[in-house]
């Protein structure tokens, strides 16, 4: 068996080596993800765009993260599985947000990643023995107070985004995503904390990075967004293995007596 990463690895691996980590919401990307020795596999509220075809994140449910929690958990061995509490599930109460975390643990979940300063919330599910990966800058679950999916963080606004960054850090998270901030802000947050930032569009100077699986696979039509790269173009590779099949089975070259009992 694979030695497991933990939280407290993660933690440790500050300053000592990149972290990498990806998204997966079912058992093949958590297979791939882990196979591939990413340190963290994220089941983020990302799978309400990537995979559910909704708009953005808001309308993922608890429901939807446990389901897809519980499969990307058959397909990880070694990474650290984290779950992202999604929109609704902590802002209303720390109870709230202590059964949620709880629903996600029991779902194969090995830590929970929650959007803001919700300080009251992070000191209690660390009380309930669940670790927490915090997550500022351009939050999704905010994308209507931010009025889209904007860069967050300049200007004025780092000191912030900083401060946010500083609050979530005291009440005892981990680590901590910045997503979408200027690159000399991830850099001045990433050398002020003491916990590894895991930076999505917030440059090089991260401790880590996050990508979502289905971006860096190429499994959408389209250019790319700025924030990622294709390492590989699924969509367009995927779509002509369906046309090969499609042909095979008009022109009856598949199946075959090769794939007949
Ligand atoms: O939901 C998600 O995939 C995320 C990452 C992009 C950080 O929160």
């Amino acid at each position: 068996m694979p030695e497991r990463v933990t939280a407290p690895k993660i933690r440790a691996m500050k300053g000592n080596q990149k972290i990498v980590c990806l998204t997966a919401y079912d058992q093949p990307s958590a297979a791939i993800a882990d196979a591939a020795g990413v340190d963290l596999i994220l089941v983020g509220d990302s799978v309400g765009n990537v995979v559910l075809g909704y708009e953005n994140t808001l309308p993922v449910s608890l429901d939807d993260m446990i389901h897809h929690t519980r499969a990307a958990a058959k397909g990880t061995k070694s990474a650290l599985l984290v779950a992202d509490m999604p929109f609704g599930s902590y802002q209303s109460s720390v109870e709230d947000a202590v059964r949620s975390g709880i629903a996600l643990i029991k779902a194969g979940a090995e830590a929970v990643k929650l959007e803001g300063d919700y300080v009251d919330a992070i000191q209690a599910l660390m009380k309930a023995g669940i670790p927490v990966m915090g997550h500022v800058g351009m939050t999704p679950q905010s994308v209507n107070v931010f009025g889209g999916f904007k860069v967050q963080g300049r200007g004025k606004q780092a000191d912030a985004v900083l401060e946010a960054a500083k609050r979530i850090e005291g009440a005892g998270a981990f680590s901590i995503v910045l997503e979408m901030i200027p690159s000399v802000v991830a850099d001045k947050i990433t050398r002020e904390l003491s916990i590894p930032t895991i930076g999505i569009g917030a440059g090089p100077d991260c401790d880590g990075e996050v990508q979502v699986f289905h971006d860096i696979m190429g499994l959408h039509p389209g250019d790319p967004y700025k924030h990622t790269r294709r390492f590989l173009n699924a969509y367009e590779a995927m779509t002509l293995a369906a046309v090969e099949y499609a042909k095979g089975v008009r022109e009856g070259t598949f199946p075959t007596k090769d794939n007949s009992f």
